[in-house]
């Protein structure tokens, strides 16, 4: 084995050892205390009976992050209308937030002129919070890579995704995250491919030969299958 691999090695397995697992699909959030921007956070705790987007960013001042700041800050009242919360985290110092942040309210880009970024930036020097959460992903740097935790009003870990450092992230499609989880967990539904609100839902699969049966026999034109596997509805609150 290489002395690289023994070392990614070890240190997988230190992180085992100290408790250090990130969080994965339906696991609780991970809870921490933080300084952001907006005052301080216990996390998930005060955001109880709402979803929340934690996100991280490599560093302030750089130019795909910025993007991605002025992006998500105009679409924040979008997110508050889904009773959801923006939460950002970088390892750079609260000063260093509140100066970019400043910054960018004084830019112009693709649309988005003076934004003002009004969702807490956790300062987390230290990478506690990042190391806790797996943003941390090499050995070799101390950036948080561009990861997204989208948590429920129980504190559940419902998604995770991660893009690489020059790839920005597709805002629309967060929100199309939640909005679909929000739709499976009201109506027990799935959402299919490229599924947009409005869109006909998934039905579950039946467990039995006998729900498939009907699910073939009642079809209409509100409910409809390719196969007893695959059977779709209107959507009726759309
Ligand atoms: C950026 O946000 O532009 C960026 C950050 C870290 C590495 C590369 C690009």
């Amino acid at each position: 084995m290489k002395e690289k691999e023994r070392k990614e090695m070890n240190t997988m397995e230190e992180n085992k050892d100290n408790g250090l697992r990130m969080p994965l699909i339906g696991d609780k959030a991970p809870a921490f205390h933080a300084i952001t921007t907006q005052g301080e956070i216990d996390f998930p705790a005060d955001y109880t009976g709402k979803w929340v987007i934690l996100f991280s960013h490599p560093a302030d001042f750089t130019p795909v992050c910025s993007t991605e700041f002025m992006t998500f800050a105009s679409m924040a009242n979008e997110f508050k209308a889904i009773n959801t919360e923006l939460v950002g985290l970088s390892v750079d110092s609260l000063y260093a937030h509140i100066a970019w942040l400043r910054k960018l309210q004084e830019l112009e880009w693709n649309g988005h002129k003076h934004v003002e970024v009004k969702f807490p930036l956790i300062e987390d020097i230290k990478m506690d919070i990042a190391r806790k959460y797996g943003m941390i992903q090499s050995q070799s740097t101390t950036q948080a890579v561009r990861a997204v935790f989208v948590v429920d009003p129980e504190g559940v870990v419902r998604t995770i995704l991660y893009y690489p450092a020059s790839t920005g992230r597709n805002m629309d499609e967060i929100k199309r995250i939640v909005l679909a989880l929000q739709k499976a967990d009201a109506e027990h539904v799935a959402t299919p491919a490229n599924w947009k609100p409005g869109d006909d839902l998934i039905v579950p699969t039946p467990g039995s030969c006998g729900t498939a049966k009907k699910q073939m026999e009642t079809q209409g034109d509100d409910h409809y299958c390719l196969d007893w596997f695959l059977c779709f509805r209107k959507d009726k609150n759309k």
